[in-house]
């Protein structure tokens, strides 16, 4: 999604801009732009494409103050016009915007009857207009009074040449943090973007306006610096041509991550400290409402299994862009949790908003440390997987599901479940990083399957309980990497319709690992065999029975059965990839996608 560099101090300004919009290439666009100014002839650049395909014409604008931008449309089609910074009528005014003005036509007839002429269709240039007519001599005044008219989402950064030596910047539901260098400021919509520079950061919280100077900068109130934690060259590839690859692979890794130090065995228990300060609220809650959006939203299903079977809670799913829509209706012993990498999903945030008005308690899992997500929640538990880049998740969502796991015991072992059960999940948690190694040791031969399915159009995924969210989870990695068509469903359902597709084209991707469903998946399996379809199945090792029945077969480890979908989803992330770049994709930048969705 879009994405903000800007940048004050005493060096070129232009070469870190650059280099802050290359760490958010991840997040996806499709357009991209620069304004710096530069004393002899303020600069001005925009383009359609990639950084990539321009680098070598770009100019070397020497000004000290900048502001940068990576857009993926909204508003407006991928033009140069549309793309960021836009400008007002004198062009004195520059700005780039991360976000969404939802008044925007509004404003906009407003400003062309009072005689303002727009020259691009993207919602963002109200802004500049607004700023135009509010300026009287102060930027930030005319910001402020500006902001005061628009109803939606931004995160935004001005410079005026009117008011110059200054970029003002504001946030409201779209994430900014200011970068606090070495004689030198900047501002950014990620932190991947400042971290060459400075780790010492202030996010700004919604509504806050923030002037930066060559010097100094101040905020509407005091805010603490805090320091990233982030290490910078896990932020590189390692030697894997993709950050997807090199994220899948690291998904054992993840799982670690997300339990170390929270295991207590012998007690049958974990300690997540993130929630220990409502603990006494967490054991009047007689109900959980789980939501999320895409990947993440399959983690919930998964969760939602878990905490029904293993912690007796009633537990209910909904994604973030119909929940809101909906009028759910809650009490007081009702919490909502809601999961996501980024913590900055525009639907997911809307939905957790809408239920804090409603007054119950909310909990996040969440891998970005101080994100909206984060900090609105009133708890939760970091999924500590570092940063992901590549735009299609995987070990993010092996984190969320090892909270999820973690979060079941939590809440179980207050409520029925027994210690020699809270013990059994524990351990096998425990276990699960080793597991997950052997499962990725498959890579080669999961390349050699991509290899021989790569010709066919058209997959379908099916698993049952536990593994249902892993059939929708692997429909939609393979999509979204390698663009072709594949669909996850119950296995039960598709005799219900679906199976009138099947054919000797449609292969089908089963996962049945040796569960109290197996015997149903086998009779699912057969039903399509039945009509010719080509069947690949996730099985558990040991299962020979299985290679009778299908053309060809995975085999992952045995684990608890709440725990296989940790293990099963890894083939299906490395399934997706190798057939993505037999096909020749930008396995990390899939077309049309961001990597966090910050408009609803
Ligand atoms: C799919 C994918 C998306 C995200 C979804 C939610 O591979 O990455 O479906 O899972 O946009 O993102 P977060 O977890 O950041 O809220």
């Amino acid at each position: 999604m879009c994405g903000i560099v800007g940048y004050i101090g005493k060096k070129p300004a232009f070469p870190i801009l650059l280099s802050g919009l290359k760490r958010l290439e991840y997040r996806g666009y499709d357009s991209f732009g620069f304004f710096v100014f530069d004393k002899e002839k303020p600069f001005l650049f925009k383009k359609v494409g990639k950084i990539s395909q321009f680098e070598q014409d770009f100019p070397n604008p020497s000004g000290e103050i900048g502001i940068a931008h990576t857009r993926w449309a909204t508003t407006g089609e991928v033009t140069e016009a549309n793309a960021h910074p836009h400008f007002d009528c004198q062009k004195e005014i520059f700005l780039v915007h991360n976000g969404i003005i939802e008044n925007y036509q509004a404003l906009k007839a407003k400003l062309i009857k009072e005689g303002h002429k727009f020259t691009s269709e993207c919602d963002t240039e109200v802004l500049c207009h607004l700023i135009e007519k509010y300026f009287e001599g102060n930027l930030e005044e005319g910001v402020r009074k500006a902001l005061r008219e628009v109803r939606g989402a931004y995160g935004i950064a001005v410079v005026s040449k009117k008011d110059p030596e200054k970029i003002v910047v504001a946030r409201l539901s779209s994430p900014l943090l200011l970068g606090i260098g070495n004689d030198e400021l900047l501002v950014a919509s990620d932190p991947s973007a400042v971290i060459t520079r400075t780790r010492q950061v202030i996010n700004l919280d919604d509504n806050e306006i923030a002037v930066l100077k060559p010097d100094n900068f101040f905020i509407l109130k005091e805010k603490p610096l805090e320091t990233i934690e982030w290490e910078g060259e896990k932020a590189e590839k390692k030697g894997y041509p993709y950050f997807m690859l090199k994220e899948i692979m690291e998904e054992s890794e993840a799982i670690e991550n997300a339990i170390r130090g929270r295991l207590a065995i012998e007690e049958g228990s974990v300690k997540l400290g993130g929630l220990d300060t409502i603990q006494g609220k967490l054991r009047k809650i007689n109900r959980l409402i789980l939501v999320a959006c895409g990947t993440a939203s399959f983690a919930a299903r998964v969760g939602e299994y878990m905490l029904e079977e293993y912690a007796g809670i009633p537990a209910e799913v909904d994604i973030g862009s119909e929940f809101r829509y909906r009028k759910p209706v809650v009490d007081k012993n009702t919490a909502a949790i809601f999961i996501s990498q980024s913590g900055e999903t525009a639907d997911t945030l809307a939905a957790l908003r809408e239920m804090k008005k409603k007054g119950i308690l909310t909990l996040g899992i969440t891998n970005v440390v101080g994100s909206a997500q984060a900090r609105e929640t009133d708890a939760g538990i970091y999924t500590r997987l570092g940063s992901e880049i590549a735009v299609a998740s995987s070990k993010a969502f092996i984190g969320q599901l090892a909270a999820l796991a973690m979060l079941t015991v939590y809440l179980g072992r207050q409520k029925e479940m027994a210690l020699i059960m809270g013990k059994r999940i524990v351990s096998e948690l425990a276990k699960l990083p080793d597991l997950a190694r052997e499962v990725l040791k498959l890579a080669p031969e999961i390349e050699k399957l991509a290899k021989k399915y790569q010709d066919y159009k058209n997959f379908w995924f099916i698993g049952r309980k536990y593994n249902f969210p892993i059939a929708s989870e692997g429909a939609l990695k393979l999509k979204e990497l390698s663009y072709l068509h594949a669909e996850g469903t119950a296995g039960g359902e598709l005799k219900h319709g679906s199976l009138a597709l099947i054919d000797e084209n449609f292969p089908t991707i089963a996962i049945c690992p040796s569960d109290s469903v197996y015997e149903k998946m086998v009779s699912n399996i057969e039903e399509v065999k039945a009509r010719g379809g080509p069947m690949i199945a996730v099985a558990t090792q040991g299962n020979e029975e299985i290679r009778k029945l299908v053309d060809d077969v995975i085999y992952i480890p045995k684990t608890l059965e709440m725990l296989t979908p940790i293990l099963s989803v890894i083939p299906l992330h490395l399934f997706a990839y190798y057939m993505a770049v037999l096909l020749g994709h930008d396995v990390d930048r899939p077309r049309n996608l961001a990597k966090s969705v910050t408009v609803e």
